[in-house]
């Protein structure tokens, strides 16, 4: 008997202790990614913050704001430049860490998270920094054929990216992201449902390949293009889920076999983040909040050539919504008019005090509606202008009105302080990669 009650005490002992380790080690019981150290525990830098403590964000779950990058000159100009430096103003940091995954096997990529760690503090953000090691199967680098190397790697690392951030929400962006307003806690849940954005680009050739894709990996075609907004934020279990149905679907045993199944069957581009909102749009769709913009077309004749029957888009997933960031690579602004904007709207209004020359140049812009929030890029016309917000719509200018009234509080209460000498201090981290950003006002 007491042999027995002994045996089963080590028992769960041991039961305990296999799940603190996996618990620790980020690693998930039966995955394939076990052989490889997922996480380099040595440059973990704190994930938690403290913003618990600020009422504006405390029933937000925790998020990442994550990016899959490496250090290349090319990425890391639009890194600096348009991402890092708006990011310091208009992301509040007590809503969520910058979670950094990068190429293990690359010293660049070391040597770049070491120099800009010794930042965290000065720019008010905390940083993670994960490395992902090689593809087991190196087949996966060059799988699908119109993409390089680097590319493959880094659009298969976005079906594993559950592997390395830990938060329940991923908030996904590109190293060319730029923010153009403070984010608030309404721009990223609707009660507890998290906030996606559509556009109908299915007349862009490149549609047709991702398109494709999604299904051949999943099974459904898309019902719009979500990557036309960014962050796009995901539960981090979707991500999970969405694997497991390939898994499933394209019968094979890992996320490398059906990356390689499909991608070597693909003539074009292929998109992940659309993968993954059409398999949420299809499995999960009471989790998020859908803001999708068919055009001016007409709905029926939409849904019969896009949706699948039971699945059709109706009044309520259509509501139009704003864009946070825009995607600075693809949006042309000669004059750098869209950051002194973003910059003069956000402090109008606020206590803040601001110097004389910032007040200057925020004359011409008094009164001016920020339809910048309506947009994404301007190369491919990728906006809600001449749809959602045709003729200037009212509901879309009290959108934007509201949304003000909104930051302008959270400024008021500190969670923002728009502190123009972030943007220096990344400025001169950008120095140490040989980067100089043009003036950011
Ligand atoms: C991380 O947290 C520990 C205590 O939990 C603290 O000593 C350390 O300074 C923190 N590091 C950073 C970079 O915030
Ligand atoms: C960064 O992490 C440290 C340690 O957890 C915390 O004290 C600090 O408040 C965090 N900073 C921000 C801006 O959230
Ligand atoms: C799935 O793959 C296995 C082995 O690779 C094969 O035996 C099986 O027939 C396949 N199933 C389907 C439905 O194609
Ligand atoms: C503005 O857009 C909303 C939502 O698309 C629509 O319901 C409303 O009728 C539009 N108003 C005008 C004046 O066009």
């Amino acid at each position: 008997m007491k042999s027995r009650k002994l045996y089963a005490v080590m028992s769960i002992l041991t039961v305990c202790f296999i799940y603190v380790y996996y618990f620790l080690t980020n690693i998930q019981p039966g995955c394939r990614m076990k052989a490889a150290p997922v996480q380099d525990r040595m440059s973990f830098i704190n994930q938690t913050t403290n913003r618990m403590t600020i009422s504006h964000f405390k029933d937000v779950p925790d998020m990442t704001l994550t990016i899959r990058m490496t250090a290349k000159p090319g990425l890391l100009f639009f890194f600096f430049c348009a991402l890092l430096r708006s990011l310091t103003l208009y992301w509040p940091s007590q809503l969520s860490h910058l979670g950094v995954i990068l190429d293990k096997e690359s010293e660049l990529d070391h040597k770049f998270a070491k120099s800009l760690r010794k930042y965290q503090e000065q720019l008010g953000i905390n940083m993670s920094f994960f490395y992902e090691p090689l593809p087991q199967d190196e087949r996966v680098l060059t799988a699908a054929k119109p993409h390089s190397r680097g590319y493959n790697r880094q659009l298969y690392s976005s079906f594993i990216m559950d592997k390395f951030i830990s938060t329940p929400i991923v908030a996904l962006i590109d190293t060319d992201v730029k923010f153009t307003t403070p984010v608030t806690r309404e721009n990223i849940l609707n009660g507890n449902k998290l906030r996606v954005k559509g556009l109908y680009m299915f007349h862009h050739v490149w549609l047709k390949t991702w398109d494709t894709f999604t299904e051949k990996m999943i099974g459904k075609p898309m019902p719009t293009d979500f990557m036309t907004f960014f962050p796009m934020y995901i539960w981090r279990d979707t991500i999970t889920n969405c694997r497991n149905h390939i898994l499933k679907y394209v019968n094979v045993s890992t996320i490398e076999e059906a990356y390689i199944k499909i991608g070597s069957q693909l003539t074009g581009s292929m998109s992940p983040s659309n993968i993954f909102m059409t398999y949420a749009f299809y499995f999960e769709k009471e989790r998020y909040d859908w803001h999708i913009d068919i055009g001016n077309g007409n709905l029926k004749k939409y849904n019969k050539l896009h949706l699948l029957p039971g699945h059709e888009l109706t009044s309520v997933d259509m509501i139009p919504d704003l864009h946070v960031a825009l995607h600075a690579k693809t949006h042309h602004d000669a004059e750098n008019i869209v950051n002194r904007q973003a910059y003069c709207a956000a402090v109008d209004g606020t206590v803040l005090t601001v110097e004389q020359k910032i007040k200057q140049m925020c004359e011409p812009f008094k009164g001016h509606v920020m339809w910048v929030l309506f947009e994404f890029c301007n190369r491919n016309k990728q906006d809600h202008l001449t749809t959602w917000c045709k003729a200037k719509n009212n509901s879309c200018e009290s959108m934007i009105r509201e949304h003000y009234t909104n930051t302008r509080q959270l400024v008021n209460k500190g969670v923002y302080n728009l502190d123009l000498k972030k943007i220096k201090v990344v400025e001169e981290a950008a120095k140490l990669h040989a980067i100089t950003c043009r003036p950011f006002l």
